[in-house]
C-alpha cells in the first residue's frame, strides 16, 4: 500500500517515462540458492468443490452465465489507484446488479477514516492469548467495516510471522508461532465475516521483511527460499486455518517464495493454496504485486489491485482490465480460467450474503474533508460529497480497552513494586506517556513516532478518534504525579526516596513506503534498542529513584539488558501496541485494579546474537535479494529450546499480582490415530461454463460513454478487439509455461476441504485441567499446551511446539476453573516431504503434552502413551 503524497512526486518523474520500460529485468528469472525450486502446478483449481460454498457458487454460475465478457474482466481488476473511495475498488457490471467492490485496509481498523475505532494492533492481541478477545475484536471490526460501506477488510495479517524480530511489519500479526498466530487470525476472520463482510488473510507467504518486498522497475522483489516442511509447518500453518475458518480472499505478497513472484507462482497459489487448502475464494495481489496479465491468471491470481501495472502505476496502465480481455479474445488466457476468476470473487460476495442490502461506501481514503474529487487520481476528476462521517464506533471502546489492558505483560516486579497504591508520589519520564503534541494523526498512515505509540506506521493504521494517553488515566484517577515530558533525563525532577517513577519508552517499526527516523519499515538503525536513548532514559532514572517502573510500548522484542538487571528498576510492563485505549488499560493495571494477564506473544533474548545469523535482515544485493531460510523450523523459541539458550522472558511468559496452580488434569484419547490420515473426500462438482471465445463485440467500448482519464477500463477499441479476435486464429500461440495443462486434477491426498484433509483437524485428545487462584489478588490465567514429539521421530523436530491455548475468567482468591484443551491429528504430524502428506512418524511413541503458563514453566505433563497426567516432572527445556 502506497501513500498518495508520493505517488503525486513520482507522476511528476514519470511523464518523462514511457510504457515500453515495463517489464525490464523480470521476464528472466534470476538463480536462487541450489536446491531451492518454483515448480509449476497448472491449471488454476476452479473453485465451488466444497459442500459449504456449492450454493454461493451455484447463485454466482448463474450470474456469470449472464455476464458480458468485459464485465467479467471489470470484476476481476481495480479500476485504478486513487481512482474512487477506497484503497482498491472493482469495476461493477451494474446491469447484472454487481457493485464495484470496496476494499479497504487494513487489520486494526479502518484506515484514513473517521469516526473509527484505533483497536489495539495484532501483536497486542496475541498477547492476550484469549479467544474470545480475538473472536470479539472482530466482530467489531466487521461492525465497522460494514458500516463505512467496505466490502472487504484488507485483514488479518499472519504473514510476517516474526521470524525476524526486526521486521518491520511483524506487529499487525498475533506473534511468532504458528498456532498463536493460527487462532489470532482464524477468529479474527470469523469476527469480521459474521458481520457480511469478507476477510482477507494476507500475505501468502514468507514476506518476512520489508526491505526490497516489492518488484520495481530496477529490481525484482527478495525472493524467500525455503523448503517444504517448513513451509507447511510454520508459514502455511495460520493460513490453513483462516481457510479453514472460510475466508474470503488472500492477499498474496510481494516477495518471491524460491525465485517466482507470489503473484504468480502456480505452484503456491495453485497447488498450495487452492488444490491443497482447498480455498474457494478468491485471490488478490497486494498493491502493485502483479507482474504480468496471462502468466498470473494462469498461476491462480484472481483479481488484480489496484489494478495497475506495478512498473509506474497511474498512467491508465494495466496487465488486466482491457487486456485481460484482449488475452481471452486472442485466444491466449482460456475463458475457462476467467469464468473461474469472476466466478470465485461472486461466490464470495454472495456467501457472505453481500448482494443483500450491503451499503454503498460513504468515506473516502483520499480524504478528510466532505467533498473532494471522484478520482483523485485523475488530472480531471469531478467533485462531490465523499465523507459522510458516518459513526461507526458502536461501544468498541469497551472490547478495544479489554484486549490493551489483559495484554499488558507483567515481566518483572520484585517485592509487590506493583501495584501502585493510589497515593503513591509518581514521577512520570518520556514522552511515550502523553499523545503527539503536533496532534495525534499528524503523521500521514502514522508515519512517526512521536508520543504515545499505540500501534506501528503504514497501511496498518488507522487515524485515532481520540487517544487516550497514560497521563490523561493517570489525570483522571486523580493520583499524585509530575509528568516530566522529555526523553532526557531532566535536572529538575527532585528525586525523593518515596518517589515512584514511572519510565515510558518506545520502539516502532512499519511498513517500507514511509522511512522513520532512519528505519525503512524494519529496525535497520533503531536496531531491537529502545527508540530515543529510552535505555538511557531508564538508567538515568534508575541512577536517581529507588523505585522505578518501566513501560514499553512496542512493536516486538527489544534489548533490555542494559537496564533490566538494575536493583532499582523494580517492575517492568510490556503494554504492546494498545491503539486508541492506552491510558485506562494500562491504569487498570498499574493501580491494581485488575491483575495484568498477558504473555509474551514472542522471545526477548538477551542479546541479536541469541538468534540465528540467517534472521538478519537481507540487505542490498544485485539482482534479486536472496533470503534463505536455513534455520527452517527454528525461529523464535524453537530456536533458544534446540540451541539451549536462555532468553530474558521466553515466549508466553508473564507475571500476575496472583499465582495459580494447575491440577486434576486428565487427557481423553478422542480419534484413534493412524500413522497417515485417512483418504481425503473427492472434489465436488465445479460450475461449468462454454468455453468457446465469446464475440469481440462484447468488448468494445459502448457509444458516447464519457471516460475517465487513465481509469482503468476493461472495454477494447473496436479494432484492437477485432484484430485479437482475428489473432486467435493466427498460428502465433502464447507461450504456455512449462508444465503447463488445462486437464483439472483431483487435488493432493493432504487436501479436501477447506483448511486441507478434514481428517487433520479430528480431535486425537482432549485434555482437562483445573486451574486454582492460590494468591492474594484476582486473576486471570493462561494455560498454554506444547506438544513434544515421541522419542524416535526420526524427523528432527523443535522439542516442543505450541498447540493450543486457554485463558480462565477473572479468578477470585482461591476460586477454581475448568479448562479444555486439544490436541488435533495435525498437531502430531510432521509434513512429510516424500508423501507429501502429513504423517505420524512414531504411532507408538509416547507423545508429551505440556501444560504451563509459559514455554519455559512446564512442569504438569500428559502422556498418550499412559493416558495419564502428571505433576512436578522436569520441564523439557
Ligand atoms: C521451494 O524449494 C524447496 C526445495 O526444493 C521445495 O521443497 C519447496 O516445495 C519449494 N517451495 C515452493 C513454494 O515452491
Ligand atoms: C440470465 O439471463 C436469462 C436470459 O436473459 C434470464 O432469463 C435469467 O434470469 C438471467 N439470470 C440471471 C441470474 O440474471
Ligand atoms: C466497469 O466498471 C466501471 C466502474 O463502475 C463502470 O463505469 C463501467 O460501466 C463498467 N464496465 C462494464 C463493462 O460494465
Ligand atoms: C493476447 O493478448 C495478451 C494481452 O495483451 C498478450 O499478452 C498475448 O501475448 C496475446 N497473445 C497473442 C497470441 O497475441
Ligand atoms: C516518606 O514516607 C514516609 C512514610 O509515609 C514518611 O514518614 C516520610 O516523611 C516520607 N519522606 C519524604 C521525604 O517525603
Ligand atoms: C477434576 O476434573 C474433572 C473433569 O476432568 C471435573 O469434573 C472435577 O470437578 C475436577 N475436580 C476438581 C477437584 O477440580
Ligand atoms: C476463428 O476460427 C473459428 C473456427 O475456425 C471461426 O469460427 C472464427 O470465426 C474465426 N475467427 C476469426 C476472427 O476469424
Amino acid at each position: 500500500m502506497i501513500l498518495y503524497r508520493s505517488f503525486i512526486q513520482l507522476c511528476l518523474i514519470v511523464i518523462f517515462t514511457s510504457r515500453s520500460v515495463s517489464a525490464l529485468a523480470i521476464e528472466k528469472r534470476i538463480p536462487v540458492p541450489a536446491g531451492y525450486v518454483a515448480p509449476p502446478y497448472y491449471p488454476a483449481p476452479r473453485g465451488g468443490w466444497t459442500s459449504d460454498w456449492s450454493e454461493s457458487y451455484r447463485k454466482a454460475s448463474m450470474l456469470v452465465s449472464n455476464l458480458t465478457l468485459a464485465e467479467k474482466t471489470n470484476i476481476t481488476a481495480g479500476t485504478g489507484i486513487f481512482m474512487g473511495r477506497c484503497v482498491g475498488n472493482t469495476g461493477s457490471a451494474l446491469r447484472a446488479g454487481i457493485p464495484q467492490l470496496c476494499l479497504q485496509d487494513g487489520p486494526l481498523g479502518i484506515r484514513n477514516s473517521d469516526h473509527n475505532t484505533a483497536f489495539p494492533a495484532g501483536i497486542t492481541v496475541g498477547a492476550t492469548w484469549d479467544k474470545d478477545l480475538m473472536y470479539a475484536r472482530g466482530v467489531a471490526l466487521g461492525e465497522e467495516f460494514r458500516g463505512k460501506g467496505i466490502n472487504i477488510y484488507l485483514g488479518p495479517s499472519v504473514g510476517p510471522l516474526g521470524r525476524k524480530p526486526r521486521g518491520g511489519r511483524n506487529w499487525e500479526g498475533f506473534g511468532s508461532d504458528p498456532v498463536l498466530q493460527a487462532f489470532g487470525g482464524a477468529l479474527t476472520i470469523e469476527g469480521v465475516q459474521s458481520q457480511g463482510v469478507i476477510a482477507t488473510i494476507k500475505h501468502l507467504i514468507a514476506n518476512e521483511q520489508e526491505m526490497y518486498r516489492m518488484y520495481n522497475l530496477f529490481q525484482p522483489g527478495i525472493s524467500s527460499n525455503l523448503d517444504d516442511r517448513t513451509l507447511h509447518e510454520l508459514y502455511l500453518w495460520p493460513f490453513s486455518e483462516g481457510v479453514r475458518s472460510g475466508v474470503g480472499s488472500v492477499m498474496i505478497a510481494y516477495n518471491a517464495v524460491n525465485g517466482s513472484a507470489c503473484s504468480q507462482n502456480s505452484y503456491l497459489i495453485n497447488g498450495i493454496l487452492k488444490d491443497e487448502l482447498g480455498f474457494q475464494g478468491f485471490v488478490m495481489s497486494d498493491w502493485l504485486a502483479q507482474i504480468s496479465g496471462v502468466a498470473s491468471a494462469l498461476a491462480g491470481l484472481d483479481l488484480s489491485m489496484p489494478g495497475d501495472v506495478h512498473t509506474i502505476p497511474l498512467l491508465g496502465n494495466s496487465y488486466w482490465m482491457y487486456e485481460q480481455t484482449r488475452s481471452v479474445l486472442n485466444g491466449s488466457l482460456p475463458l475457462d480460467r476467467l469464468n473461474d476468476q469472476v466466478t470465485r470473487i461472486l461466490a464470495t460476495w454472495l456467501q457472505m450474503g453481500q448482494d443483500q442490502d450491503y451499503p454503498p461506501p460513504n468515506f473516502d481514503t483520499n480524504t478528510q474533508d466532505a467533498e473532494g474529487p471522484l478520482y483523485p487520481g485523475a488530472l480531471f476528476s469531478p467533485t462531490g460529497v465523499v465523507n459522510h462521517f458516518v459513526n461507526v464506533q458502536g461501544n468498541h471502546a469497551e472490547v478495544a480497552r479489554e484486549i490493551a489492558r489483559d495484554a499488558i505483560t507483567l515481566l518483572k516486579n520484585v517485592n509487590g513494586a506493583l501495584p501502585l497504591s493510589q497515593n503513591a508520589a509518581i514521577k512520570v519520564f518520556g514522552t511515550d506517556a502523553e499523545k503527539n503534541p503536533d496532534g495525534i494523526n499528524s503523521c500521514d498512515d502514522q508515519g512517526c513516532n512521536k508520543g504515545t505509540l499505540g500501534m506501528g506506521w503504514g497501511s496498518g493504521s488507522s487515524r485515532y478518534p481520540y487517544l487516550d494517553s497514560p497521563i490523561d488515566a493517570l489525570k483522571k484517577r486523580g493520583v499524585n504525579y509530575q509528568f516530566f515530558n522529555t526523553d532526557n533525563f531532566p535536572s529538575n525532577s527532585n528525586p525523593s526516596p518515596n518517589d515512584t517513577a514511572l519510565v515510558f519508552i518506545t520502539a516502532d517499526s512499519g511498513e517500507n513506503y514511509i522511512t522513520v527516523e532512519g528505519n525503512p519499515g524494519d529496525r535497520t538503525s533503531a536496531n531491537l534498542n529502545a527508540w530515543h536513548n529510552g535505555d538511557k532514559l531508564v538508567k538515568d532514572v534508575a541512577a536517581q529513584y529507588g523505585n522505578v517502573i518501566v513501560i514499553v510500548h512496542t512493536v516486538g522484542p527489544i534489548l533490555m539488558e542494559e537496564w533490566v538487571d538494575l536493583p532499582s528498576v523494580k517492575a517492568v510492563l510490556f503494554a504492546h501496541l494498545p491503539g486508541q485505549e492506552a491510558g485506562d488499560s494500562l491504569a487498570q493495571v498499574l493501580f491494581g485494579d485488575v491483575s495484568p494477564s498477558g504473555h509474551l506473544p514472542y522471545t526477548i533474548p538477551k542479546s541479536e546474537s541469541d538468534y540465528p545469523e540467517s534472521l538478519s535482515l537481507v540487505g542490498f544485493q544485485v539482482g534479486q535479494p536472496q533470503d534463505t531460510f536455513s534455520e527452517g523450523l527454528y525461529i523464535d523459541y524453537r530456536h533458544f529450546n534446540k540451541e539451549n539458550i536462555t532468553p530474558r522472558y521466553a515466549f508466553g511468559y508473564g507475571l500476575s499480582y496472583t499465582t495459580f496452580t494447575f491440577s486434576n488434569a486428565s487427557v481423553t484419547a478422542i480419534t484413534p490415530l493412524t500413522s497417515v490420515p485417512p483418504t481425503r473426500p473427492a472434489k465436488g462438482e465445479t460450475p461449468s461454463y462454454s468455453t468457446a471465445i465469446p464475440p469481440a463485440s462484447e468488448a468494445y467500448w459502448p457509444s458516447n460513454f464519457d471516460r475517465i482519464w487513465r481509469y482503468l477500463y476493461s472495454w477494447l477499441e473496436k479494432s484492437d478487439a477485432d484484430a485479437a479476435a482475428s489473432a486467435a486464429n493466427s498460428s502465433n500461440k502464447y507461450p504456455y509455461p512449462e508444465g503447463y495443462s488445462d486437464v483439472q486434477k483431483p487435488g493432493p491426498p493432504a487436501g479436501g476441504a477447506q483448511g486441507g484433509n478434514p481428517a487433520l483437524f479430528d480431535v486425537a485428545y482432549d485434555i482437562s485441567i483445573t486451574v486454582t487462584n492460590t494468591g492474594r489478588a484476582a486473576g486471570k490465567a493462561v494455560a498454554q499446551l506444547y506438544v513434544q514429539f515421541p522419542s524416535g521421530n526420526p524427523l528432527d523436530t523443535p522439542i516442543i511446539q505450541l498447540r493450543d491455548f486457554a485463558k480462565t475468567g477473572a479468578l477470585a482468591v482461591g476460586q477454581s476453573q475448568e479448562l479444555r484443551l486439544r490436541v488435533t491429528r495435525k498437531d502430531l504430524s510432521v509434513w512429510d516431504v516424500v508423501s507429501q502428506n502429513w504423517i505420524i512418524p512414531n504411532l507408538e511413541g509416547d507423545y508429551g503434552i505440556w501444560i504451563g503458563e509459559s514455554s519455559d514453566a512446564l512442569s504438569l505433563r500428559c502422556g498418550t502413551q499412559s493416558g495419564t497426567c502428571e505433576e512436578g516432572v522436569p520441564s523439557p527445556v
